[in-house]
């Protein structure tokens, strides 16, 4: 049994984000039964939720035709996750916020998609303190009003993993410490992933 870790990267660049994500991908495949793919939200048009409760009224998915049509499915199709993002005026990025608000249908339609399902939270941040840690804190609510199974980066890691990028991809591999925090939270998604994936084979769900 193979399982999909799904990288989803709320960045609108080819920048830090992405780099910190594919080295937190590399480390999560070092597991045994894990494979990864990333997805990125750079050029993707995703609109916003308006709120217009079609969902909700209808039993069924967003009606909205633009690229979270099939970026939902791909979303739900996956294992586990570790989502990322820049820190965008300390929090995450506008893209990454209209993403998850379109997965509302979630919460509406399809309440267990994701159920049992190990998401962590990654982010990367120009200043030394920038917001990482309200960041990974925003994201976590994400993976959790989604009904995520959070997990976190034990000790050192704490919530999740925090990057210094000094606005510069370089600047990724100058935070050890912070490099660290994502290889150790990649290790725990794709090791909860694992033994959820084996929990649920034994009890049949
Ligand atoms: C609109 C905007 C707002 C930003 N706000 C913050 C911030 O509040 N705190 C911070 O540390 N960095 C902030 N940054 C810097 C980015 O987080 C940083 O450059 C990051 O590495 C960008 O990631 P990327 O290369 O993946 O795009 C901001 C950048 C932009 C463009």
């Amino acid at each position: 049994m193979v399982l999909k870790l799904l990288g989803l990267c709320g960045s609108p660049r080819k920048g830090a984000t992405e780099y910190v994500l594919q080295e937190a991908l590399r480390e999560a495949a070092t597991l045994p039964g894990i494979e990864s793919e990333l997805i990125t939200l750079r050029g993707k048009r995703i609109q916003p939720c308006t709120g217009c409760n079609y969902c909700k009224s209808h039993k069924t998915r967003c009606h909205v035709k633009d690229d979270m049509q099939e970026l939902f499915d791909t979303f739900i199709a996956a294992d586990a996750f570790l989502v990322a993002s820049p820190v965008y005026v300390m929090g995450p990025t506008p893209q990454l916020a209209a993403f998850f608000s379109r997965l509302r249908p979630i919460h509406h339609v399809f309440p267990g998609a994701l159920r049992n399902k190990a998401g962590g939270a990654i982010a990367v941040g120009g200043t030394r303190n920038g917001g990482q840690e309200v960041t990974v804190n925003i994201i976590i609510n994400y993976l959790l009003t989604r009904g995520l199974v959070v997990v976190g980066g034990e000790i050192g890691g704490y919530a999740g993993g925090k990057v210094w990028s000094r606005d510069r991809i370089e600047g990724v591999g100058e935070d050890a410490i912070g490099m660290e925090t994502v290889r150790g939270l990649a290790r725990r998604v794709a090791e909860v992933a694992l033994l959820l994936q084996a929990g649920k084979v034994a009890a049949g769900v």
